[in-house]
């Protein structure tokens, strides 16, 4: 269907031509003899939409996650620990949205089963395997990422892990391992993220997942765990300043009790039963629930959003 036989306010006249634009960046890449990327060309909206939950707005010249500023496309991603979990439903979103997603995780089959159902929902992802908290593994991802994608414009910082103990039965090792996962992989990914310049009109972010206990506390123990948690809202409210000076954003996501494997490990199924009984909107949070969150700090609707913590809780804490 040729672009010019459509009425100008028909919306897939917008998206014939955007298809047109994203070939020719291909051959552009192409020409360059840049080795072909394992990720594919964005796709075009039609095929995107018909995949999405965020139909096109019919009525209006545009789409209506163009017209509130939700719209990711042309935009490059980074999850951290996206091969299950939360990560993974973020991973899906950002692409949903539009953007090219570079997925992470220490386990390689995870990263790339994520990548798969990405392109599976006509999206596009690349796979960015490593361990956050190795400084060699963190250079590779953002190598991976520039070379495929041509660098990272939304950092999401959610690879964690959890142990359960309290305090007497941690060994320094356990602490070490955890304060290096939790915090020192969001030292290293920050740090790599600041050492890129900022794609011109990209709206830089930086999306960390915090968690409820660095307000509250945790409840079993797990100093480890809620210490690295403060940490990192710490990290990201000292970033943000220095951080806005090259027009980039940087904010946290406060999960509060969300049903993933995590959980379900660390609190089994008695815990977790007891744990919804305390969230006042009456369920656990869903993977979907942070994905929306995060979506909404990475777009231009949060343009003007930096050094916040953003609850995702259901009321389970409500700080003053
Ligand atoms: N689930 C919850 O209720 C909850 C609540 C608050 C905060 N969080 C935070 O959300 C994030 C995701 O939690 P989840 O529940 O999806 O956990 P999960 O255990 O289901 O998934 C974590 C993912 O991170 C990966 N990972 C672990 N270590 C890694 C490393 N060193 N490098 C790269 N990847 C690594 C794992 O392989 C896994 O795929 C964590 O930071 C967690 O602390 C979760």
């Amino acid at each position: 269907m040729a672009q010019r036989n459509l009425p100008r306010d028909n919306p897939l006249r917008r998206w014939l031509h955007d298809d047109r634009r994203h070939a020719r960046a291909w051959r552009r890449h192409r020409r360059r003899g840049l080795p072909a990327p394992s990720v594919q060309a964005p796709v075009s909206a039609p095929f995107r939409w018909s995949v999405d939950r965020y139909p096109p707005c019919r009525s209006g010249k545009d789409n209506l996650l163009v017209n509130l500023g939700f719209d990711l496309a042309g935009r490059t991603a980074l999850v951290t620990g996206a091969g299950q979990g939360l990560g993974r439903a973020i991973a899906l979103r950002l692409a949903s949205a539009g953007a090219n997603v570079a997925v992470n995780d220490i386990d390689a089959a995870a990263a790339q089963n994520a990548v798969d159902e990405i392109v599976s929902k006509a999206g596009a992802g690349i796979a960015a395997p490593g361990d956050v908290s190795a400084a060699q593994d963190v250079a590779a991802m953002f190598a991976v990422a520039t070379q495929a994608m041509g660098g990272v414009d939304i950092l999401v910082i959610n690879a964690g892990i959890v142990r359960g103990q309290t305090v007497d039965e941690t060994s320094l090792d356990d602490w070490n391992h955890v304060l290096a996962v939790n915090l020192g992989g969001a030292f290293l990914c920050t740090k790599a993220m600041l050492a890129q310049s900022v794609r011109p009109g990209s709206g830089g972010r930086i999306v960390m997942i915090g968690s409820v206990v660095a307000h509250q506390g945790t409840i079993h123990g797990w100093a480890h765990y809620g210490a690295s948690k403060s940490g990192l809202h710490g990290l990201a409210k000292s970033i943000a300043r220095p951080a806005a000076r090259t027009g980039m954003t940087v904010n946290v996501v406060a999960p509060g009790v969300i049903r993933t494997d995590m959980l379900a490990d660390n609190h089994g199924e008695d815990g977790v039963a007891a744990l919804a009984e305390n969230v006042p909107l009456g369920r656990l949070g869903e993977p979907e629930d942070i994905a929306a969150a995060v979506h909404f700090l990475a777009s231009d609707a949060a343009r003007y959003i930096t050094g916040a913590v953003l609850d995702v809780n259901g009321g389970f804490y409500i700080r003053a």
